[in-house]
């Protein structure tokens, strides 16, 4: 997989999320495999060249973090170039433009899906990044602004014509927000519109048979996940092994949830200090604990976690609260094998569930 003059190990790219695709979040998912191309959350490009703490830390990387994307956002030329100068003197792998985001704060000053509905002034801010830097510039788009308004094959056609390397297209518009499904035929659309250039498709890939379907039906280079990501961070290196070789491996034991579960937790911690650190894994924690089976005792107490000390206390209690439901593996036992009272305590998905859509996260980042 090639995306300008970079060479890819893996056409599986995970998607700017913003509030999740940190820094700790990315190095967990690396570890576990199959992914090469991330991409930060959205960074507003004046920000970055006022040198904003904030927009610092969210460029914030490390070398195990190669190859790194950074998202930009903005409508002015002339800071839409010279963030991507910056981008590149620091050694990023490339830059992204986010021209899907449907949040009013962005699309007001003329970013994000706004882009899509000007195509002369969006290629023209496009080519001046181009012609800027050597590292390869990229789009994320939605299908359009609305139905009457599927837009995208015209605007990747323009930017391939002003030289952008590679094209994301997430398979809804902006009037849709996250309801209904994900359009193929529109990502396919899109493909079918550009002559050379990679068209990467995104949306509600949530197994390694979804990513294979949109690949067949879309005929995209490759395909980006986001929520499926933090719903099962092991979807990269399970597709990954299902595209090469048409098998899945098993699910990973409860221990191995445990283990990558710690670990983000730590690198959150060293990221983040402590006390941030932790506070931002009460949101975390729980899509973890979606795949643990009964997980209501762990819940109710990482929402709270502020020390990490607090955290190996919550899993010793926890997993002694656990210990009825589960064998000596840690996994859950068969439901026909518990008393049925204590079988009403398993409602919540067993370890093993696969899921067709996943929620939108609560809160802010509803409006994405
Ligand atoms: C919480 C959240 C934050 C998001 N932040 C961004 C962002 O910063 N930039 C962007 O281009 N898209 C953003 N998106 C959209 C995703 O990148 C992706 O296009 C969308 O979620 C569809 O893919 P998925 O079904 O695999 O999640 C966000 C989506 C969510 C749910």
């Amino acid at each position: 997989m090639r995306i300008g003059s970079l060479e890819l190990k893996s056409n599986l790219f995970l998607s700017p999320l913003a509030g999740y695709t940190n820094l700790p979040f990315r190095l967990a998912l690396r570890e576990l495999g199959g992914l090469d191309l991330c991409t930060t959350d959205l960074v507003n490009a004046r920000s970055l060249l006022e040198q904003n703490p904030k927009a610092l830390k969210l460029i914030e990387t490390t070398p195990a973090d190669a190859p790194l994307a950074v998202q930009l956002f903005g409508s002015v030329p002339e800071e839409m170039r010279d963030a991507a100068v910056v981008l590149e003197a620091r050694g990023l792998a490339s830059v992204d433009i986010n021209m899907g985001c449907p949040v009013r704060k962005v699309c007001r000053v003329g970013g994000g899906s706004a882009m899509m509905t000007e195509l002369d002034r969006t290629a023209a801010l496009v080519r001046g990044m181009v012609d800027a830097v050597k590292i390869p510039v990229t789009a994320k788009m939605r299908l359009g602004w609305d139905e009457e308004n599927l837009s995208a094959p015209e605007l990747a056609r323009a930017l391939e014509d002003v030289g952008v390397a590679a094209i994301f297209v997430h398979g809804r518009t902006r009037e849709q927000g996250f309801g209904g499904r994900v359009n193929l035929a529109g990502i396919r659309a899109v493909v079918g519109a550009v002559k050379s250039v990679p068209v990467i498709g995104n949306g509600d890939i949530t197994t390694p048979e979804a990513a294979r379907l949109m690949l067949d039906e879309t005929g995209c280079a490759g395909v980006s996940i986001g929520r499926g990501a933090f719903y099962n961070p092991w979807i990269f290196r399970h597709t990954r092994e299902f595209l090469d070789t048409g098998t899945q491996p098993p699910e990973p034991l409860f221990s191995e949830r445990l283990r990558v579960m710690t670990r983000h937790l730590d690198l959150m911690v060293e990221v983040f200090g402590e006390a941030h650190g932790c506070r931002m894994f009460r949101k975390v924690g729980p899509w973890y604990a979606k795949r643990f089976g009964p997980a209501a005792e762990f819940n109710k107490r990482i929402v709270l976690l502020s020390r990490r000390a607090e955290f190996e206390e919550i899993l010793t209690a926890y997993l002694r609260w656990r210990a009825p439901f589960v064998d000596e593996h840690g996994e859950l036992l068969a439901r026909h094998r518990l008393a049925p009272m204590v079988a009403s305590f398993m409602r919540e998905e067993p370890a093993v569930a696969r899921r067709e859509a996943i929620p939108v996260p609560k809160g802010p980042v509803e409006v994405w």
